[in-house]
């Protein structure tokens, strides 16, 4: 069976969402990929349904509760093909990166546990082996763009979804340097040229120069990346290809 997303969460309806357009959705459409959703409250019981409840210790905000998350990981494990890895998607976790995504496409597929409120009881979290992923150093209201997010960079990874694997290989990440800035016809727009070089059809100056641009931006925009680069840490997938 192809790669497959199975995504928790009190808004099902989010999804595919983008991933249902151009290239993701093309390749959901083709059977390359797949996604199934489930809904959280569909495991809480009682009259209320309810799936969250307030702090122990106090505080503001609400947290998911550790029988009904359990019910639903549970059976989102039911029928995963071998065990896949299990994610919570939330800013405390580790920083999703194309190393982690490559990984992840190299599973039969992920299971995605999308948050609300202030979090989850640790509880299940821990009991249940889920590993805490987040998309980066800001807060958003949900898991699910972040869910999103880490769906749409896994799934451009598998073999046959993106066209040409040359592009996964020549883009930002692929060789730990951000990428070279791009340009287009016309020759001239607004008075602002096409660099020389780029239309001199020498491959060997075009590639310099774009090494230098890479370089260069790097150095400015992410002197993280560039210590890690000069250093020859395999960081960021750089290791990927
Ligand atoms: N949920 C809320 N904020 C998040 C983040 N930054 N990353 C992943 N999941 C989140």
């Amino acid at each position: 069976g192809a790669w497959t997303a199975r995504v928790i969460t009190l808004f099902p309806e989010a999804f595919p969402g983008v991933l249902g357009l151009s290239l993701t959705g093309r390749a959901l459409a083709e059977g390359l990929w797949g996604l199934e959703t489930l809904q959280l409250r569909d495991f809480a019981t009682g009259k209320h349904r309810n799936v969250d409840d307030t702090p122990a210790g106090g505080g503001a905000g609400m947290v998911l509760r550790a029988d009904v998350v359990g019910r639903a990981l549970d059976a989102a494990a039911q029928g995963a093909r071998g065990d896949w890895p299990v994610i919570y998607l939330s800013p405390r976790g580790v920083p999703l990166s194309q190393t982690l995504a490559k990984r992840l496409s190299q599973a039969d597929g992920v299971t995605l546990l999308c948050g609300r409120f202030e979090g989850v009881d640790q509880r299940v979290l821990d009991s249940r082996n889920v590993l805490e992923v987040s998309i980066g150093d800001y807060v958003l209201s949900g898991g699910e763009i972040a869910a999103q997010v880490l769906i749409d960079a896994t799934v451009r990874l598998i073999p046959r979804v993106l066209g040409n694997s040359a592009s996964v290989e020549e883009e930002s990440f692929a060789h730990g340097l951000l990428e070279y800035p791009q340009y287009t016809r016309p020759a001239v727009w607004e008075g602002h040229e096409i660099p020389e070089v780029l239309l001199s059809g020498d491959h060997a100056r075009v590639a310099s120069w774009r090494r230098e641009q890479a370089e260069a931006l790097t150095k400015e925009r992410r002197p993280d990346l560039w210590r890690a680069h000069e250093s020859g840490d395999p960081v960021q997938g750089q290791e990927l290809s």
